[in-house]
Parts: structure tokens; C-alpha cells; sequence
């Protein structure tokens, strides 16, 4: 056995290769099969981005009609799986909410234990469809708000914000929110991707790997800092009051959520770069521009403070709540985007598979003699 050196966390470790995506740290990007992931945001539309990512290439014009076509038909949740939701104590956490709506879902695909690419494929497809509908539907049972049906003329990212406020948005909000949707797509081995890609190199089915992503996601450590960073704003109130929040909380050593990040140590997350213009505009829009203020203090004082920087979740948080997002669903929106991530690179593990199976340091105790229970002391 060749011994390799123990990495908490698995920092720096290659635990796959992967070509849909690369974190260029030179050239400050972030590639999707070769797209500069802010170029997409910039200039096309979520399904496009999602096509790129599951099947490989940029669609043509009429790839883009086909898919966004099946994307809409499969905007459809069976009733039984409403009708397990609607048993959930009504406080359920909609990240546990949409954990129970993916396993409900799971037995009534045709495909589920078929493992070939295609039939991937097609689940991917669907789960991309279905996640963002139960994120909306699953919250509206579990709050006690009428379920809605998908407007079929909506794309994607409008349907989304459509089902979550109940109000039609106008094109400026849902290019905005289209946008953040863009930004979350994917990001490598985030921690969710990975507990994807290891339930799928068991070759268990396409839905498990789905609801430990959810699982993983739901972690104030990964996708839950866009929950919290709102919820800090919101508690801190004033600008006034910023300065010596941060400080107090930094030396209590406490975190920050939404700064800080495994990968980009040295700078700024490129797409929370993006999310604060786009936090910019939409504050001037709705003459309010209390926390872009507040947020863009925040981070003077924690890069000359303590040289960190914001990640995508801290300016996403204020973002959505202009939106008018509940607190609450920020972080399943975060997944809405993300399964289309989580899936391809579940594909890709599927397609050149081998079993994760890593070894652990360990550091209990040496071998010890049973003792019958009369003679423990
Ligand atoms: C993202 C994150 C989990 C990365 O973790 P990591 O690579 O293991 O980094 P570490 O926790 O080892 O941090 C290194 C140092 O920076 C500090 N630090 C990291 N993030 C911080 C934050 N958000 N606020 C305050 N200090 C932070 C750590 O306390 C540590 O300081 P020390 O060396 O004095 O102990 C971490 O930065 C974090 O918890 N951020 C807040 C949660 C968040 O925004 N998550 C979303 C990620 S996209």
C-alpha cells in the first residue's frame, strides 16, 4: 500500500477528471466545456446553458427549440408525490422539502435503473424540469399557499420566479435572476457535486445522487451562505451598525457568511464580481440601495481586515430578497440551477466509471482484547 499524505478536506487533492468544467486561476475564468461561464451569463439563456452543459456543445437554433420544448412538457410532478408533501409538518426546511419531493419522484421515472448515457440523459432532462417546479410547489404545500401551475409560455428562469412570488416578473427582473440562475449552474467538485459523482460511481441510480447533492447543498458551509448572509444584513439594519458588526463577529471568530472559499483564496469568486453589479443596477432600479451599500462595505472591511473575499452566495443573498424571494427558498433555487451540474457530472462519472473508495488516516485506538460485560470496570 502506498501511503499518500492526509489532506484535510481533500484540499488540493484531484479526486476526478472531468471536462465540463475548469477553474482557470490564471486567467481568472471559469470555463464550461470551454465557455467563460461569465460570457454565458452575459449573453445567453439559461436553457442554452443547461443544453451546453448535459449534451456537450452550444445548441443550434433548432437543438434550443427542441430542448426547451421537452424541458417545458416535463414541468409536471405526479399528485402522489404533492400528496406526500402535503403530509410534512409544515415548518419542514424546503431543502428537506425538495430531498423528499426528489425520492418520491424516483419510482415514477420509467428510465430510473436504466444506467446507459442516453437514458441519463433523458433523467437529467427531467430532473432539470421537475427540481425547479417542486422547489416552488413543495414550499407552496408545506407554507399552506395554492399550488401553481407552470405557465407554459414562460422560460425557464421566468416559470421559476413566476411560481415562487405568484407574479408574472417583468424581462428586466427575470434576465436578472436568469442570470444568478446562469452563475450557479456549476463549479467543479463543489461539495455537492462530489457527493453526486460518489453516488454515482457505485452506479446507484441518477435520483440518489441528486438528493445527496440536495443533502450536501443544504450546508451553511456551501449553499446555505446565501441564507445567511441576508439574514446578517438584515440583522446588522443600518449602515451605521456595520462596521462594528463585522468586527465584533471577527473577533469572536465567527464567520462571515458569503466570504471565504476553498478554491479562490487570493481574489475575488469571478461570478461574485458579476452578482454585484447586477445587486447594483437592481438596487438603483427599485430605488433601494441599503444593503448593496451595506455589502459593499462589508467587504472593504473584510479584505483589509482579514484579506478575504466575497464568493457568489454573499451579494446573491440581497439579490434574491429584492426579488421578492423568501429567505428561505434562496438556497433551493441555488439546487434549481445546480442539478443541471450535478447531473452532467453524474453522467460523466457513469460513462468512465470507477468506485470512489479512498482510504482514511487512522487515529483510534490499537488493537484491544474483549472483556465480557461483568468485568468492565
Ligand atoms: C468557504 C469555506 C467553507 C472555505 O473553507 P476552507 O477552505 O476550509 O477555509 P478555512 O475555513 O480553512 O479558512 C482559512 C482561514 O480564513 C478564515 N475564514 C475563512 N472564511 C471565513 C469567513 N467567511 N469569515 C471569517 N473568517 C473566515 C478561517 O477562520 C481561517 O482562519 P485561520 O487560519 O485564522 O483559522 C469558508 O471560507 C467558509 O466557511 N466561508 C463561509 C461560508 C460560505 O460563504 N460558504 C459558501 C462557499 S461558496
Amino acid at each position: 500500500l502506498t501511503v499518500v499524505e492526509f489532506t484535510p478536506g481533500l484540499e488540493n487533492i484531484v479526486a476526478a477528471k472531468t471536462s465540463i468544467c475548469h477553474l482557470d486561476l490564471e486567467s481568472h475564468r471559469i470555463l464550461i466545456r470551454g465557455y467563460d461561464l461569465i460570457e454565458l451569463a452575459q449573453k445567453a439563456s439559461f436553457e442554452e446553458a443547461a443544453y451546453l452543459l448535459l449534451h456537450g456543445e452550444l445548441p443550434t437554433h433548432g437543438e434550443l427549440e427542441d430542448f426547451s420544448s421537452r424541458l417545458r412538457r416535463e414541468r409536471t410532478i405526479p399528485n402522489d408525490v404533492y400528496e406526500a408533501l402535503r403530509r410534512l409538518p409544515k415548518n419542514t426546511h424546503p431543502m428537506d422539502v425538495l430531498k423528499l419531493g426528489i425520492a418520491a419522484l424516483a419510482p415514477w421515472d420509467p428510465d430510473l435503473d436504466d444506467n446507459s448515457h442516453q437514458a441519463n440523459l433523458r433523467k437529467a432532462e427531467r430532473l432539470v424540469a421537475k427540481l425547479a417546479i417542486l422547489v416552488a410547489n413543495g414550499w407552496r404545500i408545506t407554507r399552506e399557499k395554492p399550488v401553481l401551475q407552470p405557465a407554459a409560455d414562460l422560460s425557464f428562469a421566468s416559470n421559476l420566479l413566476y411560481m415562487i412570488t405568484g407574479a408574472v416578473p417583468s424581462p428586466r427582473e427575470a434576465r436578472i435572476f436568469e442570470q444568478t440562475l446562469i452563475l450557479y449552474i456549476e463549479h467543479e467538485l463543489a461539495a455537492s457535486t462530489f457527493a453526486a459523482r460518489v453516488v454515482g460511481s457505485t452506479l446507484s441510480d441518477i435520483y440518489g445522487s441528486v438528493e445527496a447533492a440536495i443533502a450536501a447543498l443544504k450546508g451553511p458551509l456551501h449553499g446555505g451562505a446565501n441564507e445567511k448572509s441576508m439574514e446578517m444584513l438584515l440583522e446588522i439594519g443600518s449602515m451605521e451598525n456595520v462596521q462594528a458588526y463585522i468586527e465584533g463577529l471577527l473577533e469572536r471568530k465567527q464567520k462571515i457568511m458569503g466570504f471565504g472559499h476553498r478554491v479562490y483564496k487570493r481574489g475575488i469568486d469571478p461570478r461574485a464580481e458579476m452578482t454585484k453589479d447586477l445587486l447594483k443596477h437592481l438596487s438603483q432600479d427599485r430605488g433601494q440601495t441599503l444593503y448593496y451599500n451595506m455589502a459593499d462595505q462589508i467587504q472593504m472591511i473584510m479584505a483589509s481586515k482579514k484579506q478575504l473575499y466575497p464568493n457568489l452566495d454573499f451579494f446573491i443573498g440581497p439579490l434574491y430578497y429584492l426579488l421578492g424571494i423568501p429567505i428561505e427558498l434562496f438556497t433551493p433555487v441555488f439546487a434549481a440551477s445546480r442539478v443541471t451540474g450535478w447531473t452532467a457530472h453524474f453522467i460523466e462519472q457513469q460513462d468512465e466509471n470507477r468506485i470512489f473508495r479512498p482510504r482514511a488516516l487512522y487515529t483510534g485506538h490499537r488493537y484491544r482484547p474483549y472483556l465480557p460485560v461483568e468485568q468492565r470496570g
